[in-house]
């Protein structure tokens, strides 16, 4: 397949202020004169960026490493991941064609994507928001027929259950990607066979996906300001330990009209709380690690059953353990998903 840059280019291209300050951190991993080790890192965060990459932003990433035009050509032309045209400004829809997707139905989502976004890979969508491409393994083969759209996979679809997805994400939804067929993660469907005793204790989703649900936006574009998700070591292991606020009569809890001091605590720093539901939480009225610590069991069942779309989180992710350490730790340590300890 030919791959070049597309005929129609915009005038330029910046990194947003905070993914170039970004982009500092990855030239630092390489001694001096090294730099271009860089070179695929960047590329990536540019076309999380805008979507696709341009002939000028190919030109600021090689400006910015100190390397020839051409060097980063080469690059973003070898390796299908860059896309060198516009994608859809929603979604790109990259639908795995390779053996065991193909056996599993991959040709009938093809289909969908021929159907309600175009009838061309690569082409855009008629309202603008969508386009697609078949690609090769994206090694969730056990879990085929696949797709991913934009930093999440969509697992064991059919045609309905795609079309359904793609529906979802035009009218404004992030649908909680994973299998969806009712399976946690790659297990047999008829359900586990062997280590059978850590079935009760899970958490309600496997880790890629409890790690989108965090990240709270499948498709939303990177511009490097957003909040790492970062979980404190012993919140952690006090949603670990499974004390769930026990039910009871609801009662509303205390609310604030805004935040004290015009600043509110950042409560995506709870797990199971992305941005979506932060900016919900703060409409009701809460702002503070404190509030969330000093609710009672039936405060939390009010909460529990007054959540739109996350109804229950507040239990079952033990919010008011995981508040009061908030609340009572002063110290910094905290790990990223991948379990390492961050700044
Ligand atoms: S064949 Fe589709 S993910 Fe491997």
């Amino acid at each position: 397949m030919l791959r070049r840059l597309h005929h129609e280019q915009p005038e330029s291209f910046a990194f947003s202020p905070a993914n170039l300050k970004w982009t500092e951190t990855q030239i630092a991993k390489y001694p001096e004169g090294r730099q271009a080790s860089a070179v695929i890192a960047i590329l990536w965060r540019a076309q999380e960026q805008e979507g696709w990459l341009s002939k000028p932003a190919l030109e600021a990433v090689a400006d910015l490493l100190g390397m020839d035009y051409i060097r980063v050509l080469e690059v973003a032309t070898f390796y299908f991941m860059f896309q060198l045209q516009p994608v859809g400004a929603l979604a790109h829809v990259q639908v795995c064609g390779t053996t065991t997707c193909m056996i599993c139905g991959s040709e009938d989502l093809i289909g969908i994507c021929r159907e309600v976004i175009a009838d061309a890979a690569h082409e855009i969508s008629a309202d603008g928001n969508f386009s697609w491409e078949e690609v090769e393994c994206l090694g969730a083969c056990t879990n085929a027929p696949m797709v991913q759209i934009g930093k999440d996979f969509y697992e064991n679809l059919t045609a309905d259950k795609f079309r359904q997805i793609l529906t979802a994400f035009a009218r404004g939804e992030v649908p909680v990607p994973g299998p969806q067929n009712g399976r946690y993660a790659a297990e047999p469907l008829s359900g586990l066979t062997s280590l059978k005793e850590f079935e009760s204790g899970r958490d309600a989703h496997n880790a890629s996906v409890a790690l989108a649900v965090g990240f709270g936006d499948t498709i939303k574009r990177i511009q490097g300001d957003e909040v790492p998700i970062l979980k404190p070591v012993k919140a952690r292991k006090a949603k670990a330990s499974g004390n769930k606020t026990a039910g009871g009569a609801a009662q509303k809890p205390a609310m604030l009209t805004a935040a004290n001091n015009g600043a509110g605590d950042d409560l995506k720093q709870i797990e199971g709380v992305g941005p979506a539901l932060e900016k919900q939480l703060n409409e009701l009225g809460i702002w503070h690690f404190a509030q969330i610590a000093n609710w009672s069991a039936a405060e939390v069942l009010w909460i529990d059953e007054n959540l739109k779309r996350f109804k229950g989180r507040a239990s079952r992710d033990n919010w008011v353990e995981q508040a009061k350490i908030l609340v009572n730790s002063g110290d910094s340590e905290v790990v990223n998903e991948m379990g390492a300890k961050d700044v």
